[in-house]
Formats: structure tokens, sequence, C-alpha cells
């Protein structure tokens, strides 16, 4: 059998560079397909690449005729939930509008594996925590309700034109790749755990923390921190299962652990021997209290382990690439 051939859309950035190192590892053929805008040339650790924009169906069009690709993987969207309130149409118009551009372009030319990665943010403010996949959904910002979106966009895909998809919904996305390779560049960071590990580097003066007065034990909000090299190793599994002419599918990846803000803060001191600065800020617009996943579901139907569970293991990788990147000057604006 030959290697599967890849398309990673968004290879360039944050999860999908870690995504193309995973893939070459196991013996793909790797292309990355991004177009600069938030990633990073130098992420691209191998494979071919091409420099294209989703919003150009042409360009789509004459890559998909020159290369018989087995699959697609789709990480490149807008994340800033703050941002999308305040440019709804940057959001809809990228993680919706050219979604759409790249799946007519795959139905176009015969692709029909797909493996797209959502968020926790289509369950919005839960009422039933640990989320598992059939909670209700009900996005409270334009980043949530697009991910929604291209997911319910890829039901009606796979009815009418046989396009099986995998929709990954990621709780918090952390760390870095544990070879030290590659990490989180995000400018500007939004993130918590690079945010607090800039504290303690000295890069930011302090950790702002955004309220402390939610209804959990120590007042600040609680995530599940899932490692990045977790999350790739999903894809992989979920490519397998596709690869094996398994259906659609919608996973959470997450680890079922709830950590507070307070506790992130606590662990990244341990982790790197430093004090760091925390200030208190009001609450951020939007946050829920809680959110941690069910994430059984793709234990059992992609048996599916994550390795990295340990907060203080998300952290330590994180540390080493924060460590690495205190030479690499923040952009222009940047915390
Ligand atoms: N936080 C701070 N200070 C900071 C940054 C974050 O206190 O400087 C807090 C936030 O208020 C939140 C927690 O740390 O309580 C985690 O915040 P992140 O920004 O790291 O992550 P979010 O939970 O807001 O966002 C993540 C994903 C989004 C996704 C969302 C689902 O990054 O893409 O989960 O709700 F939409």
């Amino acid at each position: 059998m030959t290697s599967p051939r890849i398309l990673v859309v968004g290879g360039a950035g944050y999860i999908g560079s870690h995504m193309v190192k995973l893939l070459l590892a196991h013996g793909c053929q790797v292309m990355t397909l991004d177009n600069f805008s938030t990633g990073y040339r130098d992420a691209i650790v191998g494979g071919e690449f091409v420099r294209a924009d989703l919003a150009d169906r042409t360009a789509l069009d004459a890559l998909f005729a020159s290369r018989a690709f087995d699959a697609v993987m789709h990480f490149a969207s807008f994340i800033q939930v703050g941002e999308s309130v305040n440019a709804p149409a940057k959001y809809y118009a990228n993680n919706v509008t050219n979604t759409l551009n790249l799946l007519d372009a795959m139905v176009a030319h015969g692709v029909k594996r797909f493996i797209f990665s959502s968020s926790a943010a289509v369950y919005g403010n839960p009422i039933l925590v640990p989320i598992a996949e059939d909670h209700p959904k009900a996005p409270i910002n334009p980043y949530g309700r697009t991910k929604w979106m291209v997911e319910q966009i890829l039901e009606d895909y796979d009815r009418a034109y046989g396009l099986k998809s995998i929709s990954l919904r990621y709780f918090n996305a952390a760390g870095a790749d544990p070879a030290g390779e590659l990490g989180e560049r995000h400018e500007p960071e939004t993130h918590l755990i690079p945010l607090v590990l800039r504290a303690a580097s000295g890069r930011a003066p302090d950790i702002k923390v955004f309220g402390r007065d939610y209804n959990t034990p120590d007042g600040t909000c609680i995530r599940d921190y899932v490692h990045v090299a977790d999350l790739c190793e999903a894809h992989r599994l979920a490519l397998t299962r596709l690869m094996q002419d398994g259906g659609s599918a919608v996973y959470n990846l997450g680890n079922g652990n709830g950590f507070s803000v307070a506790e992130v803060i606590a662990a990244a001191e341990r982790v790197t021997d430093c004090v760091i600065r925390i200030t208190h800020e009001p609450r951020r617009a939007g946050d829920p209290p809680r959110l941690v996943a069910d994430a059984s579901l793709a234990r059992k139907g992609l048996s599916w382990q994550p390795r990295f569970d340990c907060l203080e293991t998300i952290i330590a990788h994180a540390w080493a690439w924060e460590s690495k990147s205190t030479t690499i000057p923040l952009a222009e604006g940047a915390v």
C-alpha cells in the first residue's frame, strides 16, 4: 500500500505544524497549504508546501487537479473568541466561506475524507459538565458559531456528496512538541499557559487573571488542558479510521481533568521554579466558568489514549519552548 497523501491546511500554525511532523514520522506524504496570515514558514518541518489562500478557489482547483490527496486536515481558522465578537465578518468569511471553498473543491475533485478542527466553543455555556458530544450545541460567540456551522455543513455534505468527515472538538490545546522543535507562536497571544510562562520568563511583567468570583472552588475558571501532541495523535487515528472506510463522526478531545487558572499558575511556578506575579482583572466577557470534556467516545471509537495528560508535563513542554522563544522578538503590539 502506498503511504497516504495528506493535505494539511494551516500546517504552518500551532497545531497544524505539529501535525505535519507527526504525519511525516508515520511515513505519510504531506503537503502543507498555508497563507501565512498567522502561520510561520519555518514551522513547516518537512514535506511539500504551497502558499495559497482558501478564498482563492482557482488556486484550490489547480492544487487538487495536480495531486490526488487521500484526505484533507483543516486547521486554518481564526481562533480568538473576543475578536470574533468585534469582527464577525472576518470569522464567517474565513472559518465558514473559505472552508466551503475547500470542501467544494474537494467534492469537485473527488477527495472524500476530511478531518476538521472543531472546538468546545460549540457548547457555549454548558449545562452539564463533563461535556459529552450529545450535549446541546449553543455557541455564545461568532467563533463558536462558525465551528458549529461547519459541523452541520459536513453532515449535509456527507449525505449529499458522500464526503466523510471527522470533527474533533478540542478543549484547551496546550503544550509543545516534546522534542522541543515546535511550539505555540500566536501573536498576539491570548491563551493562558503561554502567557503565564511569559510572566515566568520575564517576557511579560505579570499574568492577568480574568475574574476570581466564579462559582468554582477558588473562584477562577476551570479548563481541560490537552497536549498538542495528543491532539495530533487523535487526528492520525481519525485518519486511519477514515482510510478504513469508517463513517463520519464527531469526538471531544480533552483529558477529562479540570484545572483552575490559579492551579495552572501554581503548577507553572513548580515547573519553572519562578515566582509569577499575578494581577487580578475583571472577568473576560464570554468565559464559561467550567469546561471539562467527557472524551470517552474518542477513547473508545478512535482507541485514543492521551500520553501527556499530566498538567505539569504539558507546562514543562511549553516552558522548554518559551525558554527557547526568549530570543525571538515579539510582534509589535504583543504582550
Ligand atoms: N485567562 C486569564 N488570563 C489570561 C488568559 C486567560 O485569566 O491572560 C483565563 C481565561 O479567562 C480562561 C482561562 O484562562 O478562564 C483559559 O483561557 P484561554 O484563553 O487560554 O482559553 P479559552 O478557554 O478561553 O479558549 C479555549 C480555546 C478557544 C475555544 C474555547 C472554548 O482556545 O479556541 O476554549 O470555549 F473557543
